[in-house]
C-alpha cells in the first residue's frame, strides 16, 4: 500500500470513528489504511492532547494557591473520562473517582497524577493542597456498552416465563414435539427490488414466533409430553462486528450487530415462552456455519435467563453434533456443510453407541441448504436405518444468493412428531406468514 499522507480530514475521521466505539481493524477498512497506521496515528494524536493538557493542568493553580477553596473538573466524552481535583480533602485516586461518581463497571483508570504544594490558609496559615488528576477510559466500547444496556431494559420488561400449570397431564401415547426452525439467519437483509424477496431484522421476527404459533397449532392435538428446541443452525446472519461469517465473508445485513443480537435474543425466549404453556423445553446449541460464536453467546444467554426455570433445560455443550434420545427414537443434529452426509450413520453409531442400540428410529437432522432435501421428497430414502433430512428455513434470498440462481425455495419451517413406543409419527410445515 503506498504511504499517503494524513490530511486534517483524515485526523478528524480518525477521531470521530475511535469516539464511535470503532476498532482500528474496522478503521483500518474504512479508511483504506494499514491497521497500524491507524492505530499510530491515533496514539500521537492523543499524545498532543495529552501533552496539550499536561502543560495547562500540571502546574500549581493559582486560583487555589491564594485560598483554601476547592476546584474540582470533570470532562467526559464518548470514550474518555478526565477529572481534575485540587483540595485540602481529596487526596487519592479512589477519593476522586468516589467525589465525581464515576461507574468503575463502565469506565477503567487509564493514568493518573497525584501531588501537593503548601498554600496560604486563612484559617491555619499554611496548609497542603493535593491535586489528583485521572484519566479514564471504557473498559468496552460504546456500542457493546449501548448494546448491553438495551438488552438489560428488555430483560427487566419481560420477566423470565413460569410454566404453566395447567397443562394437560400426560400419561399415555407420549410424544416429544420437535420444533425445528433451522438457518434463520436473524439481520440478513433481502432487499426485494433486486433479490425478489424482502426479508430484513422486523419481518425476521414477526416470522419466527409466527412459525412457532403456527408449528404448536398445528400440533396441538397430539399428548406432546416434552419439547426440543435445536438452536443455532445459521440463527444469526454474522459471527461478528465485522457483519461477515465466521470465515470473513461479508453479508448484507440489515441493522447494527447489537440490534441484531438483542433482537435474535428476544425472539427466541418468545418462542421457547410459547413451547413452556405445552410442555417442558429442552434447548440444543447447534452451531451454524455462520454463526458459530454469536448463537454460543445466545445459548449461554438462555442459560443465563432461565437459569431458574426448571422446566427449560439448555445443552451449550462444545461439541459440533448433538444427539437426542426419546424412547425408541434416536435424533442427531448437525449443520451438515462439514461431514459427508453418507458419513452420518456411522458417525452416529460410533459416536454413541448405547444410543444407537437401544433405538428403532434413527434420523439426522441438518440444516444449511435452506431447502427441503430431495432424499426425503422421494420418501424417506435411508442409509443403514438412518433417516438423513435436510430442513428448510423461513429467510428470504439476498442479492448474492439471487444472482447465483439460488431462489423460489419453500420458504418453512418444519416440526416432528415422534412417540416414547412407535417412533417417528410425522411432521407439520409451517410457512412464512408476517402477521
Ligand atoms: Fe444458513
Amino acid at each position: 500500500m503506498p504511504r499517503r499522507n494524513w490530511t486534517d480530514e483524515d485526523e478528524a475521521l480518525l477521531l470521530n470513528l475511535r469516539n464511535d466505539g470503532y476498532t482500528y481493524a474496522e478503521i483500518s477498512e474504512i479508511m483504506d489504511r494499514s491497521e497500524s497506521s491507524v492505530s499510530n496515528k491515533f496514539l500521537i494524536m492523543s499524545k498532543k492532547d495529552d501533552s496539550t493538557q499536561e502543560e495547562e493542568n500540571d502546574s500549581e493553580d493559582p486560583e487555589v494557591l491564594s485560598s483554601n477553596q476547592e476546584r474540582f473538573e470533570h470532562k467526559e466524552d464518548n470514550d474518555s473520562v478526565q477529572i481534575r481535583s485540587v483540595s485540602e480533602r481529596i487526596q487519592t485516586v479512589d477519593e476522586a473517582l468516589e467525589h465525581a461518581s464515576v461507574n468503575t463497571t463502565v469506565w477503567k483508570v487509564d493514568r493518573f497524577v497525584v501531588n501537593s504544594w503548601e498554600a496560604p490558609s486563612k484559617e491555619h496559615g499554611v496548609t497542603t493542597l493535593w491535586q489528583v488528576k485521572v484519566w479514564l477510559i471504557r473498559r468496552a466500547s460504546k456500542p457493546i456498552t449501548e448494546g448491553l444496556e438495551t438488552l438489560y431494559k428488555r430483560i427487566l420488561e419481560h420477566k423470565p416465563a413460569v410454566p404453566n400449570k395447567n397443562r394437560k397431564p400426560i400419561t399415555a401415547d407420549k410424544h416429544l414435539l420437535e420444533v425445528s426452525l433451522f438457518d434463520h439467519h436473524f439481520g440478513k437483509l433481502g432487499w426485494e427490488p433486486e433479490s425478489d424477496s424482502q426479508y430484513d431484522l422486523g419481518s425476521s421476527e414477526s416470522i419466527y414466533y409466527n412459525a412457532v404459533e403456527d408449528l404448536l397449532d398445528r400440533t396441538s392435538g397430539y399428548n406432546i409430553d416434552s419439547i426440543l428446541m435445536p438452536i443455532g443452525n445459521d440463527f444469526f446472519h454474522v459471527n461478528n462486528w465485522m457483519m461477515t461469517t465466521q470465515r470473513g465473508t461479508p453479508q448484507d445485513h440489515d441493522g447494527r450487530f447489537q440490534k441484531i443480537f438483542e433482537v435474535g435474543c428476544m425472539a427466541a425466549i418468545k418462542g421457547i415462552d410459547r413451547c413452556l404453556s405445552v410442555a417442558p423445553v429442552e434447548i440444543l446449541w447447534v452451531p451454524g456455519n455462520h454463526d458459530p460464536e454469536t448463537s454460543w453467546y445466545l445459548a449461554r444467554f438462555l442459560d443465563a435467563w432461565y437459569r431458574n426455570v426448571e422446566d427449560v433445560e439448555i445443552d451449550k455443550s462444545p461439541k459440533y453434533r448433538k444427539y437426542k434420545n426419546y424412547g425408541i427414537n434416536l435424533i442427531g443434529f448437525t449443520h451438515g456443510n462439514e461431514e459427508k452426509h453418507r458419513d452420518l450413520p456411522a458417525i452416529m453409531a460410533a459416536e454413541v453407541p448405547d444410543l444407537w442400540a437401544k433405538a428403532k428410529f434413527r434420523s439426522w437432522h441438518l440444516g444449511h441448504l435452506h431447502r427441503k432435501s430431495q432424499l426425503v421428497h422421494n420418501g424417506n430414502d435411508t442409509f443403514g436405518g438412518v433417516t438423513i433430512s435436510v430442513l428448510p428455513s423461513l429467510c428470504g434470498t439476498d442479492a448474492w444468493h439471487y444472482k447465483k440462481g439460488y431462489v423460489k425455495n419453500n420458504r418453512a419451517a418444519e416440526a416432528y412428531l415422534w412417540h416414547h413406543e412407535d417412533g417417528y409419527a410425522g411432521h407439520f410445515s409451517a410457512n412464512v406468514r408476517l402477521d
